[in-house]
């Protein structure tokens, strides 16, 4: 990837850009200057004109997890860095690089094309591979962070660029170090390590009602298996706007949970770390009875209380008024505070 022996050419500042195409959401958004990445090369002289000018900035991948606002003040860089590539394979694993730009779901199926199974858990998650670490995404039983051998980023303190480990990136659920240091880094590449010893993982209860008397199922048949169950409760973001989850499943400690299932024991959980347990946020948001409620023209989805959607002409003022209703009802029914995980730009 970026095998170009010549600089690339600087970015074309795009002024006054609107971002409601780029933002799953659906959000009317203006950027008041933006400029699309497509190589690493750009990035030196464009952060230090950015640092100097003393503007805010952000990067922009696919644009699945970030409620807009209607006006993005200063710099937005987009990112379209392209390239996938196999650069080393051996008897335990294959380690695969690829550049931030790319559609995270394409990739997922592009791994499968070369036999490379081990994704397919993460299938049909919107947003691009630059974006997947630093939310650490996950479904099914699987998160990102077990298949990341390193991360290649441009260091906006330091202007410099840095490999990050894997043990560098400080990976937990919904999180890294990335978004532990917002504003700081750009990640321009992302190297997979993915094991060739492969057993699929079923422990999900969608994906294990499914394939119980087949146990020879392979990758592929995982993929579809995923990509059906999430066509069927997370709405198409080209259809209804929406963002994913909307809220993290809050972890609480046992005493709380021990508490709150004396008082609820429907409810769902998951086992977590020692001394914790994760609460399903979908649920919590159900039993309040709010799912299918709008406020305006955002709603909680009909199919999954844990996912808000724009059912048009929706602003970011709207969405978030909604969370704040639904984070005050879960609060004074089960005394959990629900975090929201999109980030507010
Ligand atoms: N539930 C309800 N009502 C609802 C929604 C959920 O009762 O309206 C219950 C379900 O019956 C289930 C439990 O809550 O027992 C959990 O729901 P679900 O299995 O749909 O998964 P989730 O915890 O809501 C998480 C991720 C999703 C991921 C799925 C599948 C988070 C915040 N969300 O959702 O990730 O696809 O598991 O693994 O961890 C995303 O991050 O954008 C996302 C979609």
């Amino acid at each position: 990837m970026n095998c170009a022996k010549n600089a690339p050419a600087a970015p074309q500042p795009l002024p006054n850009l609107s971002l409601e195409d780029k933002n799953t959401f659906g959000l009317p958004a203006i950027a008041d200057l933006a400029y699309e990445i497509t190589s690493p090369d750009q990035l030196p002289e464009l952060i230090a004109s950015i640092l100097k000018a003393g503007v805010v900035w952000r990067v922009l991948g696919g644009g699945s997890n970030v409620v807009l606002p209607s006006l993005l003040a200063g710099t937005t860089l987009i990112m379209g860095i392209s390239g996938k590539e196999i650069i080393d394979s051996n008897g335990q694993f294959t380690l695969v690089e690829v550049g931030a730009g790319e559609n995270w779901h394409d990739f997922v199926a592009w791994t499968l094309e070369q036999n490379l199974p081990g994704l397919e858990n993460l299938a049909l998650i919107p947003g691009t591979v630059g974006a997947a670490p630093i939310q650490n995404i996950g479904a099914y039983g699987a998160d990102v962070a077990e298949y990341i051998d390193s991360i290649e980023a441009f260091d906006s303190k330091n202007q410099a660029f840095v490999t990050l480990s894997k043990e560098d990136c400080c990976f937990a659920y919904r999180d890294s170090y990335f978004k532990q240091n917002p504003e700081r880094y750009i990640v321009t590449k992302v190297a997979f390590k993915i094991p060739k010893a492969w057993k699929p993982r079923l422990t999900y209860a969608d994906l294990a009602k499914q394939f119980s008397d087949n146990p020879l199922v392979s990758a592929l048949e995982v993929f579809h298996a995923v990509c059906k169950v999430r066509s069927a409760k997370l709405p198409d973001p080209k259809v209804i706007g929406n963002a994913g989850s909307f809220f993290q499943n809050p972890i609480v400690d046992i005493a709380q949970y021990e508490n709150l299932l004396a008082q609820h024991p429907n409810l769902v959980s998951y086992p977590d770390a020692t001394g914790t347990r994760k609460l399903a946020a979908g649920w919590l948001i159900d039993q309040c009875g709010l799912k299918g409620y709008r406020s305006g023209s955002a709603g909680v989805y009909e199919k999954q209380a844990l996912v808000l959607v724009n059912h048009g002409g929706a602003t970011a003022n709207d969405i978030l008024e909604l969370a704040n209703i639904i984070q005050g009802k879960v609060r004074e029914r089960f005394g959990v505070e629900l975090q929201i995980e999109p980030n507010i730009l």
